[in-house]
């Protein structure tokens, strides 16, 4: 079970910063990215959506984008990566996760903005995502990607994963990393507010 507090999503925000020291606000998608978050998946190009989902589309069929705005049902999130171009708050990442209670897994897919790309978003947003990981109790992340698409392998591998052969579909190719420590040099807002929680559930833990 999930212990966030879904009533207050903001908590769980952080900054990141792209290679040359730009910020990137990186959030829990709300009801109001709707139109935004479609609009994104529709201005990629059509290999970066061919790469995420593994299969031609033009944009998130009607199910699928109600999924991605569901955060916390099912322990599914979606975080939106934003960033302020002339005043509007633009979405130029996303990443959505599950986290597996029963594996203490933790297993997502995420997409750069093509613009975007070669900045050093996907690298922060990764690192991020093993913080929300760890966070959640997951022991390991993994993600799948097409056994052509290099770049995603290559970030995989730069970011100390680990590759399997996918269980089902020899198209694809798993990458796996182990959380293995607290990860306080990437942190995050929910690793925070995760162990504040262990403390006021242990509060002689802290005493
Ligand atoms: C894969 C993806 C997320 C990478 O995002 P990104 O923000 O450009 O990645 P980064 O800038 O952090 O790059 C990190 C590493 O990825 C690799 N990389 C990035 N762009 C690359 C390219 N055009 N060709 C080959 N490798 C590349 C490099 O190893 C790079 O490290 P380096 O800059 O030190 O050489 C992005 O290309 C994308 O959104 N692709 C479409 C969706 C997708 O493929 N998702 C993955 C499956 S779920």
């Amino acid at each position: 079970m999930s212990t966030l507090r879904l009533e207050d999503l903001k908590q769980y925000s952080d900054t990141l910063r792209t290679r040359r020291g730009e910020a990137i606000n990186v959030r829990f998608v709300q009801p109001r990215d709707t139109e935004e978050l479609q609009h994104y998946f529709r201005s990629l190009s059509t290999r970066s959506r061919y790469n995420r989902f593994f299969g031609a589309i033009s944009e998130l069929p009607k199910g699928l984008l109600d999924d991605f705005l569901q955060v916390g049902e099912r322990e599914r999130f979606t975080v939106v990566a934003t960033k302020m171009v002339d005043g509007f708050e633009t979405i130029v990442a996303e990443a959505r996760y599950a986290f597996h209670v029963e594996t203490s897994t933790l297993e997502f897919g995420l997409s750069v903005d093509d613009r975007w790309q070669g900045h050093g978003i996907a690298t922060a947003l990764m690192k991020n995502l093993e913080c929300r990981a760890a966070a959640l109790g997951a022991e390991h992340m993994f993600g799948d990607t097409l056994r052509s698409n290099e770049t995603m392998i290559s970030l995989a591998r730069k970011s100390g994963f680990a590759f399997v052969n996918h269980p089902d579909d020899w198209k694809l190719v798993r990458f796996d990393k182990e959380i293995a420590v607290a990860p306080k040099d990437i942190p995050c807002a929910s690793w925070r507010l995760a162990a504040l929680s262990r403390q006021a559930d242990s509060p002689s833990a802290s005493a």
